[in-house]
C-alpha cells in the first residue's frame, strides 16, 4: 500500500519506518527540513534502540522516502497517518492543537479523489469530529476526505517493537459508509494475522482510549508513590509492598515502580489535557483525582531534593552533588518534563554544585538547563561527590560497582531515586544508601 505519515517526530518517524518494514510504500512528511534531511540520510534525530537499523534498511529498499512537500504527499497516496505533536498549551492545562489543524488546513486543499486520514496524535475527545468538519469545508468538489482515529500506544525505548507487534489496534470511525476499517485491515494485515486484538469504536471512544490508558498508568505510578510517602512516615518498605500486592494479578507489578515518578512527553501533559477537556465538557468532577495524581508525582521530586539537603547536613550550599541520569527514563534521550533534570536543576538553584551524567541525554539536557555542569564520563561526574543521586535507572548505573565508585566520591552517600540498586552490596561497601519509600 502507498501511504504518507505527516509529522516525523518520535511517533511519525517510527511509524514511517515501521510501516515500510511491514512492506508498504511510505512517504514521511514534515515542515522541518532539518528533520527530513536527517531522516533521508539515514540518521534518526533522537535516540531509539533499533530504529536506525529499520530506517536504513527501508531507505535502501526504496520503500521509504521523506519530503517537506505537502503537494507530493497529496499525490503520493490516498491513505495518510497524522502524527504531529499536541503539546501542553502555554499558560494552560489544555492541549495545543495548532499543529494538527495546520496539517488539515495545508493538506486537504491539495487532495483529489477519496482520501482517508488516520489520526494518531493524542488529542482531546471531540477533535476528530472537528477536524472532519474542517476537512469537509476545505475539500474540493470531487474530493472526499474521511477522518478516522487510530491512537498510538508506543513507549519510548520500545517504539519499534510496539509499532510492529502492538498489543492491540484501536480504530475510531464515524459510522455510515466509512472505508477506514477496510483500509486499516490492509495496513495492519501482518499484526492482524498474528491475532492482535482489533477494536473498532466510534470516534470519541477511540480518542478517549488513549488518554484513559495514559491516565491509568500515571495513576498507578502515583498510587505507589503515595503509599511510598506513608511507608516513609511509618517505617515500611514500598518495594517489598509493591512485590506483595503485585502478585495479585488483578493489580500486577508493572508500573508499581516507586521513586521519582513519571515524566516525559506524554503522561504529564496527557493527564492535564484530560482534566481540561473534562472541564470543558462539564464533567470536571470526574477527573479531579488526576490533580492529586499530578501533585503526588511532583512531590517526589521535592522529596528527593529535601533528602539530599538533609544528607548534606541541612544546607546544599557548597556541596557537590552528582546526579546520575537526565533522561525521563532509561533507553531514551528525551528530557521533556524529566524528573531527573528537574531534581538536578532544583539542587543547583538551591546552591549545590551539581554534576550530571547521562549516557544519551546530555545534549538535550544542556539545551534545557545550560547552567548545570555536564561531565564527560560517569567517573568524572562521581569524582569528589558529597552525595550521589541515582535519578534515571540506566543499566550502566545499576551495574556500578559500589567499591570502585566509593574510591571516586568524597563521601559514600547515595540516594536511589528509582529503587533499583542492590542495597546489601552498597551497604557492605560502606555506603549510606537512602531510597524513596524505604527506611534503610
Ligand atoms: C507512555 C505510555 O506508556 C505509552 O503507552 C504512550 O504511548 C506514551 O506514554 P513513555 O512516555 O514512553 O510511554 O514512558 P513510560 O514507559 O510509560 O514511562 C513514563 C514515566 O513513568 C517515566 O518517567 C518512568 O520513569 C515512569 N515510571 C514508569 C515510574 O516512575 N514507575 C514505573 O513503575 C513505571
Amino acid at each position: 500500500m502507498h501511504m504518507t505519515v505527516i509529522g516525523t517526530g518520535y511517533l511519525g518517524a517510527t511509524h514511517s519506518a515501521c510501516m515500510a518494514e511491514l512492506g508498504h510504500e511510505v512517504l514521511g512528511v514534515d515542515v522541518d527540513s532539518a528533520k527530513i534531511d536527517s531522516l533521508k540520510s539515514g540518521v534518526v534525530p533522537f535516540f531509539e534502540p533499533g530504529l536506525p537499523e529499520v530506517l536504513n534498511r527501508n531507505l535502501e529498499s526504496g520503500r521509504l522516502n521523506f519530503t517537506t512537500d505537502y503537494g507530493e504527499a497529496a499525490e503520493f497516496a490516498n491513505v495518510h497517518f497524522l502524527g504531529v505533536g499536541t503539546p501542553q498549551r502555554r499558560g494552560s492545562y489544555a492541549a495545543d492543537l495548532t499543529f494538527v489543524r495546520a496539517v488539515i488546513e495545508d493538506l486537504v486543499p491539495l487532495m483529489k479523489g477519496n482520501h482517508t486520514i488516520f489520526g494518531k496524535s493524542t488529542v482531546p475527545v471531540g477533535t476528530a469530529a472537528q477536524l472532519q468538519e474542517l476537512a469537509d469545508s476545505l475539500a474540493g468538489p470531487d474530493t472526499n476526505v474521511e477522518i478516522a482515529w487510530n491512537p498510538e500506544f508506543l513507549r519510548e525505548g520500545y517504539a519499534v517493537t510496539d509499532t510492529i507487534t502492538p498489543d492491540r489496534i484501536v480504530l475510531g470511525v464515524n459510522g455510515g459508509d466509512s472505508r477506514a476499517e477496510e483500509i486499516a485491515r490492509e495496513v495492519y494485515a501482518i499484526p492482524l494475522s498474528q491475532e492482535t486484538p482489533f477494536l473498532v469504536t466510534d470516534l470519541p471512544t477511540a480518542e478517549l482510549v488513549k488518554v484513559s490508558a495514559n491516565a491509568f498508568l500515571a495513576t498507578k505510578i502515583s498510587f505507589i508513590n503515595a503509599v511510598s510517602e506513608v511507608c516513609e512516615a511509618a517505617g515500611g518498605d514500598v518495594t517489598a509492598l509493591a512485590d506483595a500486592i503485585g502478585y495479585d494479578d488483578r493489580i500486577g507489578r508493572k508500573f508499581l515502580g516507586a521513586g521519582l515518578g513519571f515524566g516525559g512527553g506524554c503522561l504529564p501533559k496527557d493527564i492535564r489535557a484530560f482534566m481540561a477537556r473534562a472541564g470543558e465538557l462539564g464533567a470536571d468532577r470526574a477527573l479531579t483525582f488526576l490533580r492529586e495524581v499530578d501533585a503526588v508525582n511532583m512531590r517526589r521530586r521535592e522529596r528527593a531534593v529535601q533528602l539530599t539537603r538533609k544528607l548534606c547536613g541541612g544546607d546544599l550550599l557548597g556541596h557537590r552533588v552528582t546526579v546520575l541520569g537526565a533522561a525521563f527514563k532509561p533507553n531514551s534521550d528525551d528530557v521533556r518534563d524529566s524528573p531527573a533534570l528537574s531534581v538536578a536543576g532544583s539542587l543547583s538553584l538551591a546552591g549545590a554544585e551539581v554534576s550530571v551524567y547521562d549516557p544519551q541525554a546530555m545534549d538535550n539536557a544542556r539545551k534545557v538547563f545550560p547552567t548545570l555542569n555536564y561531565s564527560p564520563t560517569v567517573e568524572d561526574a562521581l569524582t569528589g561527590a558529597d552525595v550521589v543521586v541515582l535519578a534515571t535507572e540506566w543499566q550502566q548505573f545499576r551495574d556500578l560497582d559500589p567499591a570502585t565508585t566509593g574510591e571516586l566520591v568524597r563521601r559514600r552517600v547515595i540516594i536511589d531515586g528509582r529503587n533499583v540498586l542492590p542495597v546489601d552490596q552498597w551497604q557492605a561497601a560502606g555506603w549510606d544508601i537512602q531510597a524513596l519509600g524505604r527506611n534503610l
